[in-house]
């Protein structure tokens, strides 16, 4: 039964420090690390649901909150040194908090301010939790740094270039991180989710019923009958994550159905 419970349990001993950890995919993915045996530190910005959720989920012992503004360093400094100072170590650093910013596809009509903040949380904030978290993994000489990208990083869907942009250099991050930090033994690799109705989608979807967004989500969608959930992303950063990914370094994984690969709009002007 011990050993069975080993193997289900594939983060046991394991650290993990997650920002944006109080909603959507964060949220969900802290359930799924904290099921898989590891110990997290939720870092956010929204104190109360991040700290209901860890109420929630366990002990302090093993599961905890930090108030985190991913955009300032001495912050995401303080996030990982607690991680250190609470749990002995740091294994895994999600940098996964985000923002969609103004729903404003047009280049003429974007502001300066939108492009600036939503570059400070997306891409800036990663910078820093990448930095800070290879400053105690290299002595370490191992590690795993995760990036939530997007499927915006692989096609146009129409979405402000602001937030396109910015997920076009998180995955440009994780490339050159990855080959940086691979000389200390550390992983670096991103995700890329098709659209999820989490609180940051449903604000710029402009449809208010969740299930209503599911399902025309779902029927632009590749796979039939599946509809994109946070905790799909979670089990994508639980495998890449493990040491079942060993030797994945550097790799931008789309969780998108084949979204990203379907392009029939050639078909349209023909009968
Ligand atoms: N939902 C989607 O369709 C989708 C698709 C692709 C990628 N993503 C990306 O997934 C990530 C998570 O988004 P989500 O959909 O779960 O949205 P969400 O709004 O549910 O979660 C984002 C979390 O980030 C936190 N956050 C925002 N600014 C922060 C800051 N300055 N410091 C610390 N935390 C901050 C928020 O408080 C929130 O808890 C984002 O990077 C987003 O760009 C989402």
């Amino acid at each position: 039964m011990a050993s069975l419970r080993s193997v289900a349990k594939r983060l046991e001993g394991k650290v993990a420090l997650i920002t944006g950890g109080a909603s959507g995919i964060g949220e969900s993915t802290t359930r799924v690390f904290v099921e898989h045996g590891a110990k997290v530190l939720v870092a956010d910005i929204q104190d109360e649901l991040g700290q209901s959720l860890c109420k929630q989920l366990g002990s302090p012992e093993s599961v905890s909150y930090t108030h985190c503004d991913v955009t300032s360093e001495s912050y995401v400094q303080n996030a990982v040194d607690t991680a250190v100072s609470r749990y002995g170590k740091l294994d895994i650093m999600f940098n996964n908090a985000g923002i969609a910013g103004e729903a404003e596809p047009r280049l003429i009509a974007s502001s300066l301010h939108d492009f600036k903040r939503v570059f400070d949380v997306n891409v800036l904030g990663g910078f820093l939790g990448a930095k800070h978290a290879a400053r105690v993994m290299i002595p370490a000489k191992k590690g795993c740094i995760l990036f939530t990208a997007s499927i915006v990083s692989k096609i146009s869907m129409g979405l402000s270039h602001a937030y396109t942009t910015s997920k076009h250099a998180v995955v440009g991050l994780t490339e050159n991180l990855a080959v940086e930090l691979g000389e200390y033994g550390i992983r670096v690799n991103c995700i890329s989710p098709y659209a999820i109705v989490t609180p940051l989608f449903q604000k710029t979807s402009g449809v208010s019923k969740k299930e209503k967004v599911e399902e025309i989500l779902s029927a632009a969608g590749v796979l039939e009958g599946a509809i994109l959930e946070p905790s799909d992303i979670a089990q994508a950063a639980l495998f890449l994550a493990s040491d079942d990914a060993k030797y994945l370094n550097g790799v931008n994984l789309p969780v998108d159905g084949g979204y990203s690969l379907n392009n029939q709009t050639w078909k349209a002007g023909f009968p």
